[in-house]
Parts: structure tokens; sequence; C-alpha cells
């Protein structure tokens, strides 16, 4: 590796579009400083980045991604199918971001196979507008979402009732002006009751008390590139950080009288939500069966 030399991060981005034949730009290299992939150094009042760390970063990861790839299964590879140009806004887009599900394929994979388009590996296509798709593991509901764009008709089928839930949500035709002031009328209702309550306060407390012990702590993006690099063990760092902590915490669950627990044990509900946080579902419910 050649001698280091620091960039600002235009010139960074600028550097990286030539380095590896794509757009890199000044938020991409300001993502790869916050989430610790290269050090931060502050120069005369101006971020910099070292030549070096965007160096290992692109020879380890994207640069190689696909060259490694092809080496390891085959050269024929469709890497289009990698969709590696999206950005997760992307991915996530309109519906599909409506609520988080870690096991969905993204909407541009649906729709390479459902369009009409032709390529080098899909010589065939098999759908066109009015056909019906049959998803029988249809989960958060990517490919009846993506059918009804392409004017196809989709039918889901999936064994867990919260999976449909969100499914059915993003695909019936909801009115809209009715789900408006439904929503602000739920919402007010419920930021009334959590006002009614001390939790306000002590979530405020706590948010102002963990900041400044994380500011101190695990100061961002300083931590992250350390862990990175493996001059921290995280697990030890963690639990000594978490013992410091914890009197902070008791003191202000103590001081705003905030109840852990619940009464009961027996559902979902009763095991892994605080009483405060309970009686917060218990008020939208309610507010639901108003209507
Ligand atoms: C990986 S997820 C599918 C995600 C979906 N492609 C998406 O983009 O959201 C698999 C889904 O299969 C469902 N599933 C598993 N076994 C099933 C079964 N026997 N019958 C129906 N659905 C099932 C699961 O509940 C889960 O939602």
């Amino acid at each position: 590796m050649s001698a280091d030399k620091l960039f600002t991060i235009k010139e960074a981005s600028e550097w990286a579009t030539r380095h590896i034949g794509k757009d890199v730009t000044v938020s991409n290299i300001s993502y790869l400083i916050q989430y610790g992939r290269i050090k931060k150094f502050d120069r005369y009042g101006s971020t910099q980045v070292s030549q070096n760390d965007l160096l290992q970063y692109y020879e380890s990861y994207n640069g190689s991604r696909e060259i490694n790839y092809k080496e390891r299964i085959s050269e024929d590879l469709n890497w289009a199918l990698s969709f590696e140009q999206y950005k997760e806004a992307e991915t996530t887009k309109h519906v599909h971001r409506l609520h988080p599900y870690k096991g969905k394929f993204i909407p541009q994979l649906v729709e390479y196979f459902l369009d009409e388009h032709a390529d080098r590996f899909k010589k065939e296509t098999y759908f066109s507008a009015g056909d019906i798709v049959l998803d029988p593991f249809s989960g958060s509901g990517t490919t009846m979402v993506q059918a009804s764009e392409l004017g196809i008709h989709a039918l889901g089928i999936d064994i867990s009732a919260f999976n449909s839930l969100i499914g059915n949500c993003k695909v019936i035709q909801h009115d809209i002006v009715n789900l408006q002031s439904e929503i602000y009328r739920i919402t007010n209702a419920l930021t009334n009751f959590i006002y009614s309550t001390n939790i306000a306060q002590f979530e405020a407390e706590l948010t102002k008390e963990l900041y400044e012990f994380n500011n101190h702590y695990f100061p961002v993006p300083d931590y992250k590139y350390q862990l990175r690099n493996k001059q921290i063990n995280e697990e030890q760092y963690g639990n000594e950080k978490e013992k410091l902590f914890m009197p902070i915490y008791k003191r202000l669950v103590k001081k705003y009288d905030v109840r852990l627990l619940q009464n009961q044990n027996e559902t979902f509900l009763d095991k892994w939500f605080l009483q405060h946080i309970r009686n917060e579902i218990d008020c939208v419910f309610t507010e639901v069966k108003k209507n």
C-alpha cells in the first residue's frame, strides 16, 4: 500500500468514483465515516479521510464483490440480480416500508421475474397484465404489491395471520380521508394519554442521560471504527458500560415510579412489554373499537 494521503469528503468522493468506476457521492463517503468503515480526521476545521482506508474498504468489499462471486460460483452469474445499484430507500420504496419485515425479498427482484422484459438470463416472459400470480408464502406481500403495479392479479397465502395483515394492508383499497382522520384521532388520544402519566418525563430524562452517556462512552463514529478494527472487545466493553448505566436507570425508574413488570405473565403482550407500554397498547385498542 502506498504512503497515506488525506482527502476532504468531496475529494474522497471524486477519487472513489474514479477508483471503482461508479458514482460515489459525498453522502456515500459520509455514510462510510458514520458507520465506522473509514476513519475520520479533523484537520484545520475540515473533515478528512485516508486514502488507505478507502482502498482497504473498496478492496475488501464493493469493488471486488462481483469478481469474488464469479470466481466462487460461475462466470455465468447474473450480476444484475444482485441489485447492488439500488439504495435502501429504493428497495423499501412506498408501501414496502410500511412495517419492518426482515425476511422479505426486494421489490426489484419480484419485478425482474414478473415484468415483460427479457435478457440473456430471462429469455421468456411468463406473465402479462391480467394474469394471476399465486404466492403461497406471501409474507409481507411483496409479490402482491409488485404484481398490482404491473396490472397482474395476485393471490397471497401465509400461515401467519400477522404477515397476512401486513400484506393485505399494502394492497387493499383504503378510504384515505377516513384513514387519515382516524389516525389523527387515535394519535391525539394516545398523546393525551401519555402526557397524563409520568412516562413522558421519564422518557425525556432517560433519553437525555443516555445521550450524554453514549456521547461519552460510545462516540460516533470513533467507537464504530475501533470496533471494526478490533481495538475494543465489544462484549466486555458493553457489559462494563451497562453496569455503569444501571444505577442511573434505576434512579429514574424510582423517581418516576415506573412499573417494569405487569401483573400477569401469560401472553406475549404480558411478557414482553413494560406496564406502561401495555397501557398505551390498550389505549389504542380502546380507541380503535370506539369507531
Ligand atoms: C421468507 S418469508 C416470505 C417473504 C415474502 N417473500 C416477502 O417479501 O415478504 C416466508 C413466509 O412463509 C410463511 N410460511 C411458512 N410456512 C408456511 C406454510 N406452511 N404455509 C403458508 N405460509 C408459510 C411464513 O409465515 C413467512 O411469512
